[in-house]
């Protein structure tokens, strides 16, 4: 992909990482992703905002070659991650002139994880400006999107907002924009689940911070820019504000078959009383489909059988990693079969820690389920439909 001119004097300068299939030696990228950089040309002075991945800097380096851009006064950080900080040092090297602005937080990880000399540094605190001679930048902390130090960076002229990992997405597009609505909303929401879940308090209280601003431009560091930003301001508020759906998430495994036919009875009886259920196999789900899945999720239920005395291995996984995320559903159960004894539910109470989540009466069953099994069941589902209406979750 070439530069790309977004604005007069405004350029996407950043790498799209077709083949990317890992993050975080952990998150799946079924769509690759980008590292965007963009360079704004003042009439007095030349920005950079972030880099790209270190793996790709030959990438930035020679888009800035073909703008001929001689001299770069400073090189905006947002976050300290190395996909967006990694070629800093290259650029250094490139531009010894450069210097680079962040905030103090933000500094302090540079150097600790990019060996950055301190000389090199100017930092910024909340609201500061720097004027670029007939543009105007200014810096928003936006903490917890994704690490503590994340901050935006807003253009105050061309209302653009540059938000780093904020309201970005794990697409590779050949589209500079979000043209495709649904496409780059859909990615968002995953990258939403994968990332900033955990950090929903936060989020809140940045989205309230920006409604100071007016906003033409989204720019993130991730995925397609927003230039109709409604869309995914609004997609953010409804994640982060809005009470869980009427859903049901049902990861899952089974080793003979008496966990499975448990899960097919209870799915099938709560959709008989009006609840929708997203049923994962663990064996072979996608971890970012299931954390898309809990983003509007009222309750969780696990279904595992007993191996070793304990839950299976995909279940704790599953247990885990809803705990790690704090999704905002608000009601858990476990379902499965065991052969001559189980410490399932300690175990899986126990991950659960972290979630504000009532767990519901679970149900496990010695060998393959039976009447009183099914009819534990049908309770269960009875009691998750009344909790859903109770606590007002739509569909
Ligand atoms: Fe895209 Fe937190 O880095």
């Amino acid at each position: 992909m070439e530069a790309r001119e977004m604005r007069a004097g405004i350029y996407w300068v950043g790498a799209v990482d077709w083949d990317r299939r890992l993050f975080d030696a952990l998150i799946p990228l079924p769509d690759g992703t980008s590292y965007n950089s963009y360079l704004i040309q003042g009439s007095e002075k030349t920005v950079l905002i972030d880099t790209v991945d270190p793996k790709m800097q030959d990438v930035l380096t020679n888009h800035l070659n073909q703008l001929e851009i001689g001299k770069i006064d400073y090189l905006i950080l947002n976050h300290a991650e190395q996909d967006h900080s990694g070629t800093t040092p290259r650029l250094l090297t490139e531009y010894p002139e450069t210097k680079v602005i962040t905030n103090p937080r933000c500094k302090d990880m540079l150097i600790d994880l990019l060996m950055i000399p301190e000389k090199k540094f100017i930092t910024i605190e909340e609201k500061e400006t720097l004027s670029l001679g007939n543009r105007t930048l200014e810096f928003i902390y936006t903490p917890w999107v994704h690490w503590p130090e994340t901050m935006s960076t807003y253009l105050r002229e061309e209302k653009i907002l540059f938000t780093c990992d904020f309201f970005g997405s794990h697409l590779a597009t050949t589209n500079l924009f979000a043209t495709d609505e649904w496409e780059a909303i859909q990615a968002a929401k995953r990258y939403f689940a994968e990332i900033m879940m955990p950090f929903r308090t936060s989020i809140q209280n940045n989205l309230k911070k920006l409604n100071n601003y007016a906003i033409d431009i989204i720019a993130p560091s991730h995925g397609p820019v927003y230039d109709k930003p409604e869309s995914i301001i609004k997609a953010y508020s409804s994640w982060v504000f809005d009470a869980p759906r009427n859903i049901v998430v049902l990861p899952y495994t089974s080793m003979h078959g008496s966990t499975h036919k448990m899960v097919a009875y209870l799915v099938e009886a709560l959709a008989r009383r009006g609840v929708t259920v997203k049923q994962f196999d663990l064996t072979a789900t996608d971890s970012g489909k299931l954390a898309m899945a809990l983003v509007d999720a009222g309750t969780v239920v696990f279904g595992t059988p007993t191996v070793l005395a304990g839950a299976h291995p995909n279940a704790v996984y599953a247990a885990f990693l809803t705990n790690a995320l704090r999704p905002k559903l608000k009601f858990t159960s476990i379902i499965g079969s065991y052969g001559w004894g189980s410490r399932t539910v300690e175990q899986i109470t126990a991950l659960l820690s972290s979630l504000k989540a009532e767990m519901l009466e679970p149900v496990l069953c010695k060998g393959f389920p039976r009447e009183t099994d099914f009819q534990a069941l049908d309770n269960l589902a009875a009691t998750i439909a009344d909790k859903h209406k109770e606590n007002g979750f739509t569909d």
